[in-house]
């Protein structure tokens, strides 16, 4: 008998496919974020939960099946699943890490040039009919080379972020939980505390997962250090910064401006970040290459598999589960 699995939203198409050969898949059909209602009555159906990074995964959710087997996030970041509370039953999580790093670093560089380089800006600028030919001080932007990208957190996405930035010859430093001897190696990376980077940096990029202890790690105090000429990438999570701290530093000038893909309260965006000219705001795309969200998918069964067979997934987040011999 075939493992009953229930995926919240249709993923790429070679992903559906080994989930159907593989497991008694049920899947929400409509391309849409279900509610929290209507997680709970399919999880009562199955064995794995398959989730997306939009499915608030909280303690009625786990309440409804306390035996389920697993909940496998198609997503690095896991702040939307109560981890504690899945832990607490002994129910395996795993995430999809490494094969996004590379998508995600494209992306986060990607946001760094933009917004030196006032693209957006220049392409609404051109569609409007207002190129009226080159001129000396058009558009003019800030150079990405030879300046200091500060990085807040230094796994596999910062460490991507450096070795871009190498080709731009910029100067690297950053923050970390501990110091990351291969990235110094790599990209002469500097290891250097929170305060000095804010300080020191022309662009700080953000690599950290959401938790308790990173949760608005850059508020008003932190935007605070930062040079007026120094622009803020985010790609991580939205919560990381205090996001009216941040509209508060953009509209004054504190600082040149932001790039951001996340934001606190997904899909709501601070009304005020829309109007200002020194932002660029993307939908949460970080990972959105076509074979990238092929590999996630492709993890995710891996790790369904795994939990399927009564295995330790290879990406299990809460590994602890098993030393008390809960499986
Ligand atoms: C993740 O996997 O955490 C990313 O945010 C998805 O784009």
């Amino acid at each position: 008998m075939k493992t009953k699995l229930f995926l919240t939203r249709r993923l790429p198409e070679p992903v559906m496919k080994k989930l159907s050969e593989t497991f008694d898949l049920r899947y929400n059909e409509e391309d849409r974020v279900l509610s929290k209602e209507e997680i709970i009555e399919n999880i009562k159906w199955c064995e794995i939960l398959l989730c997306l990074l939009t499915d608030a995964i909280d303690k009625d959710v786990i309440a409804a099946k306390p035996n389920l087997k697993g909940i496998v996030n198609y997503a690095a970041g896991f702040n939307n699943i109560d981890l504690a509370e899945a832990s607490k039953h002994g129910i395996p999580v795993t995430n999809t890490p490494d094969v996004l790093s590379e998508t995600t670093a494209d992306l986060a560089f990607t946001l760094i040039c933009s917004i030196a380089r006032r693209i957006v800006e220049a392409d609404r600028f051109t569609r409007a009919g207002k190129f009226k030919g080159w001129e000396p001080e058009l558009l003019l932007g800030r150079d990405i080379h030879h300046k200091t990208l500060g990085l807040i957190g230094a796994g596999k996405i910062g460490s991507e972020v450096a070795k871009r930035a190498t080709g731009f010859e910029m100067k690297i430093c950053y923050n970390n939980m501990s110091v990351n001897k291969e990235l110094e190696s790599a990209t002469d990376a500097k290891f250097v505390e929170l305060p000095h980077l804010l300080k020191q940096s022309d662009f700080i990029s953000i690599h950290v997962p959401l938790t308790d202890k990173t949760h608005h790690m850059l508020g008003k105090k932190e935007l605070a250090l930062m040079k007026e000429n120094a622009y803020l990438i985010n790609t991580s999570r939205g919560a990381v910064i205090d996001e009216e701290a941040l509209v508060n530093a953009l509209k004054s000038n504190q600082i040149a401006g932001a790039a951001l893909d996340v934001y606190e309260s997904e899909p709501q965006i601070h009304p005020e970040l829309i109007n200002l000219s020194n932002v660029i705001l993307l939908p949460h795309i970080g990972s959105a290459s076509k074979a990238t969200r092929v590999k996630m998918g492709m993890l995710a069964a891996d790790n369904a598999v795994a939990i399927s067979k009564g295995k330790i997934p290879p990406n299990i987040v809460n590994k602890e589960i098993y030393n008390r011999g809960d499986l």
